[in-house]
């Protein structure tokens, strides 16, 4: 005998519809509302409805085209400035807002971080060399709605340690990802992570961290790219966040420059970044600025 009510089979209350279209979708629904208000009074989480997830993927697509317009311009002898100038002009272009302009005083409208620059790098006259490692953090606002992403791009031909470090801070991205599913938690994120970055000799930062978004640049929860598995906030359907691993070459200390945002390795170390901006699906982790990884 069949007792279980495929998602195609017709709704067994007999409406004539697909049980997805009709009970199967009522009782998420009925499920959704109280987790929403019990995440948002717990843990302040905001969860997000199908349109806010639809406003926050089409933000992420502009997001990635910006990465790709950057990646196909990144050359020896180019000033950081000019980076600034292609990010500022195509978002502004495509009807959105680069959300880094005067954010807390933040003076332009893409971080740009270079070599032992862990990440809130100033766009200005550093000019890009041979070899150099580059990441370029974007993010914008569409019709209200916020997505996040970064990549790390290498300026002519890396040295070995430099490839390393950018394969390295890839694969934590890809570790983390791996995690993301209803019923995991922020711990096991931070876990694989860090797992992954020591075994590699690496080290991860400790002062930034993921972070909630969409509706906002920086919401709850907190998602620190080292943790233990099984710990912290259980992952939920409709939670949007980053994950964006610092990783160092040498050791995880930092100190922040005289501008107050330009965050460098304490021990000069290289420094790489990769992130996206992830949905918590039914089915697992949707990227909502999804690139290779
Ligand atoms: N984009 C960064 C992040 O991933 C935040 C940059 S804040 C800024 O969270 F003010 F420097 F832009
Ligand atoms: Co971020
Ligand atoms: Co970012």
């Amino acid at each position: 005998m069949k007792t279980k009510v495929g998602r195609n089979d017709p709704c067994p209350c007999g409406s004539g519809l697909k049980y997805k279209k009709c009970c199967a979708l009522k009782q998420q629904q009925s499920t959704v509302e109280p987790l929403k208000d019990a995440y948002l009074r717990k843990y302040r989480i905001r969860l997000k409805e199908p349109k806010d997830i639809e406003g926050i993927r089409r933000c992420g697509k502009l997001v990635v085209e910006t990465l790709k317009a950057v990646e196909a311009v990144i050359r020896p002898g180019m000033e950081t400035e000019e980076i600034n100038a292609i990010v500022h002009e195509m978002t502004v272009a495509r009807g959105a807002v680069p959300a880094p302009l005067n954010y807390r005083g933040f003076p332009k409208s893409v971080c740009v971080s270079v070599n032992e620059v862990i990440c809130h790098g100033i766009p200005g006259g550093r000019v890009l060399r041979e070899g150099d490692i580059v990441n370029v953090d974007v993010t914008s606002i569409l019709k209200g709605y916020y997505a996040d992403a970064n990549k790390t791009f290498f300026v002519g031909a890396p040295a070995p340690e430099a490839e390393k470090i950018v394969r390295v801070a890839a694969a934590c991205l890809k570790a983390g990802i791996s995690m993301v599913r209803p019923g995991n938690t922020v711990g096991d994120i931070g876990w694989a992570i860090q797992d992954l970055a020591e075994s590699e000799g690496c080290s991860v930062v400790r002062e930034f961290v993921g972070h909630g978004v969409g509706f906002e640049f920086h919401e709850a929860p907190q998602i620190p790219h080292y943790g233990q598995r099984g710990q912290g906030i259980v992952l939920a359907p409709g939670m949007v966040f980053t994950i964006e691993p610092m990783i160092n070459l040498g050791g995880k200390e930092l100190k922040v420059l005289k501008d107050n945002w330009t965050a460098v390795t304490r021990d000069g170390s290289l420094s790489a970044q990769f992130e996206q901006t992830l949905l918590v699906a039914d089915e697992g982790c949707e990227s909502l600025t999804p690139y290779p990884l």
